[in-house]
């Protein structure tokens, strides 16, 4: 094969089969194939997209071009979530305790956070302790014996993809939902689950602006899913707000512990039950959602999801004294942003809301770059709600970086004014 053939076969609007697409990505990863060639094709790519078919081929040839985890020794079936990037999402971290606690094996390897977007793994740390890297084995026998874990990417897990989205991030090629959808499922698909949920926002704080985008990208991964063989669900969330009142690594922790202790706001708990009632019905353990929502509020309730959490935090080594003593997570020196004027929060932006987290240190501007775990914002007001002058609209959590910038950020981002039309959160399911 040739890399000019299939650069012009695309080219000229035409189908890569799977062994040509599985050939250029080996070849690219091998270095075989130059960036200035590669780069012709994903361009090509951008104009003319790709077929459901071309997609997963992609998907399964950069799954493959690194290590995957097998969790066959595992007993029962094995579940996973991933959000496409949202601010305040701490899913994860309710989550995986209240289906563990329901009898489903969660074996979870979560990913740092970058730009305006946090990582589940670095709000894990800011629990003294925590122990984020465990070995293969150990991570498998966590979740025999306990049913959670979660790790940080451990191995070489699709490197293909991590060269490809390199050169695309310079190539203008990032916005393909083909390239996307393939890129992501390709790490999914290398997780081991067997029941996959995936939360794609669509919003101001999202990666997909509109629904129709969010639409497109979900249908393809839940197809490229169940091409590979997985049983896959995507759901659609409302990511104009941030989810929750808390954003910041320590505060999420804390926001999600008072939410598996039954006190967790509104928007979290749901976004949070109806993933988990598609992972419970894909998993077995009922064939109706509106039970397995039912077993998920039980579980939210009555705090076997909390109990839960106390044990993983206990298994991968954390202080779970923290648990009790849940301010020793927030900064104390604290800073209230105030309403300007009497109205409703008519908006909020949630890119720019995750963009003052991250001046405060609660987030990554660069790969390299060191976090501060206590610092972060808290929202006193979401859309919707009545504010008059002075009110307070959010609390920052300092310590000694971008304090002035935060606050300018988010004095734009609150927006006051009518009383706001408020839109559903679960936007649509799609099963394929
Ligand atoms: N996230 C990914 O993992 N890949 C993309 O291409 C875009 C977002």
């Amino acid at each position: 094969m040739h890399i000019i053939d299939l650069i012009t076969k695309k080219r000229d609007n035409n189908e890569l089969t799977k062994e040509e697409i599985t050939w250029f990505v080996e070849g690219y990863t091998k270095g075989d194939i130059p960036d200035y060639q590669m780069s012709a094709l994903l361009m090509a790519i951008y104009f003319n997209h790709m077929t459901k078919q071309e997609a997963t081929a992609l998907a399964l040839a950069m799954r493959d071009s690194g290590d995957s985890i097998d969790l066959d020794s595992i007993s029962g079936i094995k579940v996973d979530k991933h959000s496409t990037g949202g601010v305040g999402d701490k899913v994860t971290l309710v989550l995986g305790p209240l289906l563990a606690s329901l009898g489903v094996k969660f074996a979870k390897m979560s990913g740092r956070g970058l730009g305006h977007t946090g990582g589940t793994i670095d709000k894990l740390e800011s629990i003294p302790g925590y122990q984020v890297e465990l070995s293969v084995e150990r991570f498998k026998k966590q979740v025999e014996a306990i049913g959670i874990a979660i790790v940080g990417q451990s191995g070489d897990v699709a490197p293909a993809d991590k060269k490809l989205y390199a050169l695309r991030d310079v190539t203008a090629t990032v916005d393909v939902i083909a390239l996307i959808a393939s890129s992501i499922m390709s790490k999914k698909l290398a997780s081991g689950a067997d029941v996959i949920c995936l939360d794609v926002k669509v919003g101001k704080g999202a990666f997909m602006k509109t629904e129709e985008d969010a639409v497109e990208l979900a249908e393809l991964m839940v197809d490229i899913g169940h091409l590979a063989g997985k049983r896959v669900t995507a759901i659609l969330t409302g990511m104009d707000e941030p989810l929750g009142f808390c954003i910041g690594n320590g505060l999420e922790v804390y926001e999600a512990v008072l939410t598996l202790l039954g006190k967790g706001p509104r928007d979290l708990v749901e976004v949070t039950v109806e993933i988990g009632s598609h992972l419970l019905v894909g998993a077995g353990i009922t064939d109706d959602t509106g039970h397995a929502k039912k077993l998920l509020h039980e579980a939210l309730d009555d705090g076997k999801g909390y109990r839960k959490f106390k044990e993983l935090i206990a298994a991968q080594k954390g202080d779970v004294s923290v648990l009790d003593d849940l301010e020793s997570l927030l900064s104390k020196k604290r800073i209230s942003v105030k309403a300007q004027k009497s109205g409703y929060v008519r908006s909020m932006n949630a890119l720019e809301i995750g963009r003052a987290a991250m001046r405060l240190g609660a987030g990554r501007e660069k790969k390299e770059d060191t976090i501060l775990m206590d610092v972060g914002i808290e929202l006193n007001k979401k859309i919707g709600d009545r504010v008059e002058q002075g009110d307070t609209l959010a609390t920052l959590y300092v310590r000694d970086r971008g304090i002035d910038e935060a606050i300018s950020i988010l004095e734009d981002a609150i927006k006051i004014g009518a009383k706001p039309h408020i839109e559903n959160l679960i936007k649509k399911t799609i099963t394929g």
